[in-house]
């Protein structure tokens, strides 16, 4: 697991650049135009929609700064209801549920067979460091160190239930 800091940010870079794609390509009609000229990574964290007028005055939710963070986690990890799992299973829901339960992923036996629940201690756990957090897992993420990145992360994932749950 030892990788030089400039391999990882330029990972993370790329992965930025590669979901900063994937969400212009979401948008049908501006499909052509991001394929055509795809932006640099940090302008197009900074380029999120900004279709309310508030946006400017209110403060970032930690939901909100945890939807942006989550952009580590999203190479992986489909968060809408129904979407196919990635190279990780889709985390709909995932906050409260039994861990290795999503029917459309074949998981490691040590997920499988964990038998925990994600509270938000354990999902704080687990993001810190996966292997620490249940050895043998095979989420390939190096974790995240800062408690308060963290918060933010979780705080994001709460939001992913349906509105009547
Ligand atoms: C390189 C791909 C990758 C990245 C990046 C990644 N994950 Fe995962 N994740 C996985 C895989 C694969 C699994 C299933 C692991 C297993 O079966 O052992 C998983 C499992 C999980 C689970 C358990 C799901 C369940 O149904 O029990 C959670 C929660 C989770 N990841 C959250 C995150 C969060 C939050 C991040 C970002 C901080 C993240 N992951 C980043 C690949 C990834």
């Amino acid at each position: 697991m030892i990788k030089s800091g400039k391999t990882l940010a330029m990972k993370i870079h790329m992965i930025s650049a590669l979901i900063a794609a994937a969400a212009l390509a979401g948008c049908g009609e501006e499909k052509q135009a991001a394929a055509a000229a795809p932006e640099p990574a940090d302008n197009a964290a900074e380029a999120q929609p900004t279709n309310t007028a508030a946006a400017a005055e209110e403060p970032i939710s930690l939901a909100d700064e945890g939807r942006r963070r989550f952009a580590a986690c999203a190479v992986c990890h489909s968060v809408n209801e129904g979407e196919p799992a990635r190279v990780g299973p889709n985390l709909f829901g995932i906050v409260g549920r039994t861990a290795g339960t999503n029917e459309d992923f074949a998981y490691s036996k040590a997920m499988a067979e964990a038998g925990i629940v994600w509270t938000e201690e354990n999902l704080d756990a687990f993001i810190e460091n996966p292997q620490n957090f249940m050895r043998g897992n095979r989420m390939a993420y190096v974790g995240e160190r800062k408690p308060e990145n963290r918060a933010a992360m979780i705080a994001y994932l709460k939001t992913l239930t349906s509105a009547t749950d």
